[in-house]
This record gives C-alpha cells, structure tokens and sequence, in this order.
C-alpha cells in the first residue's frame, strides 16, 4: 500500500472505479481508446451523470493522485496492478456477448508488460473467458511468468456506483495463486476493513456470481411482474400483492417492484448472454427459463402502450402523449435499452405525438431516437396532453401534484408504469388512473 493502479475502459465502471481507487489511496492512471473521453476526464468532468461521481473525480485528479492516458506503454510501465473495466455488450446479430473490447485489452496491453504485475478482470463476461484470457496473457507477456490475471466481478448499480464500489455487498477474487489473493487483499484493504464479507474462488466461480445475480434480479422483477400480468386479470391489485409478500424475510421486498420492467446496460443484454452460454455448454435447459424472464419483461412493455390506448379510446392518432422518462431508471441518464422510450417509440408509431422529457437524459435520448418529439421541461412536455405516461420513477414525477397538473393537460388521464403515484388521491383530483396490475 499504496499501489500504482491502471483502470483500463473508462466508462461508467472504470471511471467510477478509478476514482475510488483513488480515494482509497492508490496512485491511479484510468486508460481509454477514446481521447475526448480522456481529455474531459483529466479536466475533472464525468461525461455521463453519476451523483457523487464527478467531485470524487476532480478532487483526485487535483490532487495529482489520477491521471489518465490512450496510451497502453504508458499503463504497462506504470502499473502494479491493471484492472479491466470496458463493456461487453450484445452482439449484433445474436444473445451472445461481444467480447471483443474484453480481448484487446490482453492482446493491446500484455505485449507490454515487462514487469511483476497483477491483471484483474472486472467485466461481466460468459463463464470461461477468464481462463481463455489467462492462456492469452501468458502467450503475449514478455515477462509471463510476472504477470497474472485474476477475475473480480464488478456488481456496482448506476446512480449508486461511487457507494457501491467504496462499501460493496462483498468482493469476490478469482485467483489462481496465493500471490494474487494476497495483491487483492492488500488493493482493497481499505474496503475489507470496513467488514465487507470477501469470496475466494477460482475463475469460473467468479465469472458466475456476477451473471447469476443479475439473473436472479431479472427473476424477481420478472417474477412480480408476472404476478400484475395474473392481477390484471382477477382484479387484485399487485402493489398491495408485493407488499404483502415482502414483510417475509425470505422473499425481501428489493427488486419487487412491479412496473414497465427492467432495461439498461446490464440486466437484458446478461440474461441473453447467460442464456447463450449455457446453450455453448450444453446446458441450455438450465437457463430456458430466463427466456420467460425476457419475455415477461418485453410483454409490460406492450401492455403499457395498450393501457395508454385504452385510455386513448383506442386511437393514438391525432393524440397528443406525454411520456414522462427517458433513462431506463432514475437517478441516471443511461438510455440502453430503456423501456420509457420503448414505449414511446411504439406509440408514436401507431400514430401518437409522443414528446418526450427527463431530468437529464434528455440528450442521450435523442441520440437512440432522434424522432421522438422532446420538450425542454415537463411544463412543455405535458402542456395540452391528451394522456401522460410516467415511465421512469424520477422524484420529480413521483412528487408532481395532481391539482396543478390537471390544468396543464387536455385530458386528465394517466398511466403510472411504476406504480409510483398514489392511485386514490389522483382519483380523487378528477384523474382516470391506470396502472399495471392494479384495478
Ligand atoms: C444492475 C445490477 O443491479 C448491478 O448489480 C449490476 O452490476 C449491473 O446491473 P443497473 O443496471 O444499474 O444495475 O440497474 P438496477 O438498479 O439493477 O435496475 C435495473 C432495471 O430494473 C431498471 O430498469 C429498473 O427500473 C428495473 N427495476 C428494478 C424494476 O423494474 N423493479 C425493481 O424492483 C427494481
């Protein structure tokens, strides 16, 4: 302690990583391909929204103790230990996951590396790419026997990640020598201290418990939302179903929240891979059920456009439809796969006038999907509306009133796709409420 540390990926994993790296107490120098990427992270500015985030980063770089650089020489010299932190998402034309950024980093980064070092893998990655990895860092490394890998499942949550990399759930080290365990043990030290329960484990143990968590949390809100889907149709009413169920320790009421479903970066695109992995290992039937979870998921996604519809008397033409969302959750400005702009997407191509307004993913939106209409606030975006859609649970909607709302709008009706909204005062204010899985 301390050790010279490279993030290698600086997106939003490797730079929340690297700059808590730093706050723990490393010397830090975070790697990406991308030079603008790097220029505005060593001008201190994150270039996405992560609260917390971006003073961690600007408190470090001042201090000195976090540089960044494109150049992989550079990260070889300077690092005892280089964390791998770049994304691994869906191929293009299948499930499975594109490993290819995973790999440049071995093939771009070992042939470098001329001194005792540590390579840590943090991506999500099907099981069996860390041994595969290892194979390859052994074949390119000049100094092979010096260099290591290791495999450290990353389980940080988007708005959240700075907490969730300085206090974790747990570590888990897949390592293969007690050398490496031991660098692991020292680099979080910190982390440790404050009780944080490690794993050891070999590498496909670890590769794992990430896709298995993320399986197991797409499970639970897929399992809830199957519960609305069984609600809708007997007229119970699944906010009060999943509140009921989450007072029994055993079933916890986290990821129990019924609504529009899960989207984003990590959950879709990991189901996919795990499914596609297990079908490569022959054991396809262990996962076939994730492909109801993916299904259950995608149908909350039509149903919210039919309940808007119904709302609509069964046309969106000529109607003009308030999407309140954009990110595929609060606190965020990720718009991958998100299910707010899903649904908008689908409504305006049945004919609404969809506009569309978020907090802050505003700009990210209009990349993905330039044609939607989008409003500079939600005065804007709701003014005259003939329906609104609240589809990402920002305090701001959950907090809206809905007296002063009603003299904003054509209509007063709404769909609440999170269930975020209390459904008797809304009706009470002269509102038609409707929300997935609720009478
Ligand atoms: C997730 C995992 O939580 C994290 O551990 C992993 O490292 C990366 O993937 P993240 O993508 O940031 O993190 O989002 P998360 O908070 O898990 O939410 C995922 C989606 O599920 C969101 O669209 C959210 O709105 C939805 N969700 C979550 C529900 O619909 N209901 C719930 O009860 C919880």
């Amino acid at each position: 302690m301390p050790f010279r540390v490279t993030v290698i990926g600086t997106g939003y994993l490797g730079a929340t990583h690297a700059a808590c790296m730093a706050e723990i107490g490393h010397e830090v120098l975070g790697v990406d391909v991308d030079p603008d990427k790097i220029a505005a992270l060593q001008a201190g500015r994150v270039p996405f929204y992560e609260p917390g985030l971006e003073d961690l980063l600007a408190k470090h770089v001042a201090s000195g103790r976090l540089r960044f650089t494109t150049s992989y020489e550079e990260a070889a010299d300077f690092g005892d230990v280089h964390f791998s932190c770049v994304g691994t998402p869906q191929v293009r034309d299948g499930y499975a996951a594109d490993l290819r950024y995973v790999d440049a980093v071995i093939e771009q980064l070992a042939p470098h590396l001329t001194r005792p070092c540590l390579v840590v893998g943090k991506s999500t990655v099907p099981v069996g790419t860390a041994e595969r990895l290892a194979d390859r860092l052994a074949e390119l490394a000049p100094a092979a026997e010096l260099a290591e890998l290791a495999w450290n499942p990353e389980f940080l949550r988007e708005g959240f990640a700075v907490e969730d990399t300085l206090r974790p759930d747990r570590l888990v080290f897949g390592t293969r020598s007690d050398q490496a365990r031991k660098t692991l043990e020292e680099v979080y030290e910190p982390v440790i201290g404050q009780g944080t329960p490690v794993v050891v484990t070999d590498f496909p143990t670890a590769e794992l418990v990430k896709t298995s968590a993320n399986a197991f949390l797409a499970t639970k809100i897929s399992f809830i939302n199957a519960m609305a889907e069984v609600c809708e149709a007997s007229g119970a009413d699944v906010g009060r179903l999943a509140e009921a169920l989450s007072h029994d320790d055993r079933i916890g009421g986290r990821f129990l929240r019924p609504g529009v479903g899960f989207g984003g970066g990590c959950l879709p695109k990991d189901i996919r891979a795990f499914m596609a992995r297990a079908g490569e290992l022959g054991v396809d039937q262990a996962l076939t059920f994730l492909r109801e979870v993916d299904a259950i998921n995608m149908r909350r996604r039509s149903r919210t456009v039919d309940l808007a519809r119904e709302l609509c008397e069964g046309r969106f033409l000529g109607r003009k439809i308030a999407v309140l969302g954009a990110a595929f959750k609060p606190d965020s400005d990720d718009v991958r796969d998100s299910p707010a702009l899903n649904v908008a997407g689908q409504i305006q191509l049945m004919g609404g006038d969809v506009t569309v307004y978020d907090p802050k993913a505003m700009d990210n939106a209009r990349k993905v999907f330039p044609s939607l209409g989008y409003a500079q606030s939600l005065d804007d975006a709701v003014r005259g509306a003939h329906a609104i859609l609240l589809l990402t649970e920002w305090e701001q909607f959950r907090t809206l009133d809905p007296e002063w709302l009603r003299g904003q709008v054509a209509e007063p009706r709404i769909v609440d796709g999170r269930g975020a909204l209390d459904p008797s005062r809304w009706r009470q204010a002269g509102w038609t409420y409707r929300a997935l899985g609720r009478p």
